[in-house]
């Protein structure tokens, strides 16, 4: 027992709708193929959510509903809400206090975060410090998107690439040292030229130009992306390991963004972590943005175990990257 405070991860609950996408259904709005995705991104399939009226907060609330059951948590024993979006709800209020409502959550603070997919990595961090100072003893940490809400299906360059899903985590103290043991977190502002939504925010307001332009959808320069996410993903992963102590012997779980399997491949390469250590379900769900780590963490959670060393890693637009030092806590 030490009396230094660390944020255990106490609960994961993720969610995407049923309703999937596959390649070969993309070939009918663009002119792709399932080889191509598959081989340029080792995507098969994703999520999409045609429901009407539904919004990221509506995923976000899947997961955390079952998640606050699992742990055996009240709605308003909740003290924080941060969730990571790239698709809010609206621009304003955050798509965090939209989620408390609809869950009852009624004393908790909330916020967005808005860091593209680095998202979790930067919310998971920032609410571990609020453990850590002992301001709060349960934050909910959410990673969700609605990716659809931002597709152009007319654009092959980054249509095949995303889905919508997403996840969270609870986070309580600790006097073990497990949870949040240590993160990096980077930003290059220069990157905002290669991955961006061009309007909707104060730069250029919704207009029926805009519209007609198909300038509310996401935009990516594809090539340049990943040229940046493939040696910085891999590079964080590498240095956090490195000033931890971390092996690939004593690493017991990989947890990398999903953006492309050969990002993945590249970090693993680098961090010499084994493939059967790594978790990878981009097949299943191509990007989330923020909700891929989540979505990891929970399909793989009955193999985690207390004590694990995780190391969760991520890179998105903005740029932004990092990656954190996770001990398993149950
Ligand atoms: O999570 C946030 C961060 N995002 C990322 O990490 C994404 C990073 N980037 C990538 O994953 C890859 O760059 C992509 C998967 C987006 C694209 O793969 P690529 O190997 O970089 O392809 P490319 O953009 O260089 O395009 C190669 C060719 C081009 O044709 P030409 O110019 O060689 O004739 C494209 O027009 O493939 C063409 N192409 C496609 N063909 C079939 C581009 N998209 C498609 C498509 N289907 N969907």
């Amino acid at each position: 027992m030490s009396s230094k405070i660390t944020a255990a991860i106490t609960g994961i609950h993720a969610w995407a709708p049923d309703e999937v996408m596959t390649n070969h259904d993309l070939e009918k709005f663009v002119e792709t193929s399932d080889e191509w995705i598959t081989s340029r991104t080792g995507i098969k399939e994703r999520r999409i959510w045609t429901k009407p009226g539904m919004a990221t907060s509506d995923i976000a609330v899947e997961a955390v509903r079952r998640l606050l059951e699992e742990t055996g948590t009240k709605p308003e024993e909740i003290e924080l809400v941060i969730c990571a979006t790239a698709t809010p709800d609206h621009i304003f209020p955050s798509t965090a206090n939209v989620i408390s409502d609809k869950l009852g959550m009624s004393n908790a603070a909330g916020y967005d975060i808005s860091a593209a997919c680095s998202g979790f990595i930067f919310a998971l961090t920032t609410g571990a410090k609020f453990i850590e100072a002992g301001m709060y003893k349960k934050v909910l940490i959410v990673g969700a998107d609605k990716m659809s809400s931002i597709l152009n299906f007319q654009d092959r360059n980054t249509c095949i690439i995303f889905g919508d899903g997403g996840g969270a985590v609870l986070l309580e103290p600790n006097y073990e040292g497990l949870g949040v043991v240590d993160a990096i977190m980077r930003s290059n502002g220069e990157g905002r030229h290669y991955l961006y939504q061009t309007a909707g925010g104060s730069f250029k307001p919704a207009s029926h130009e805009t519209v007609d332009a198909r300038e509310h959808f996401v935009t990516q320069d594809g090539k340049t992306v990943f040229k940046f996410a493939v040696t910085n993903m891999a590079e964080t992963a590498a240095e956090l390991m490195e000033r931890n102590q971390l092996t690939p012997d004593n690493v017991a779980w990989l947890v990398p963004h999903q953006a492309n399997k050969r990002i993945i491949d590249a970090t693993r390469e680098r961090t010499g972590i084994a493939e059967e250590k790594t978790m990878v379900n981009i097949h299943k769900y191509g990007n989330t943005t923020n909700g891929t780590i989540p979505l990891c963490l929970f399909e793989w959670r009955d193999k985690l175990k207390k004590g694990d060393n995780l190391v969760l890693c991520a890179f998105g637009g903005g740029f932004t990257w990092g990656a954190v030092y996770v001990k398993w806590a149950y």
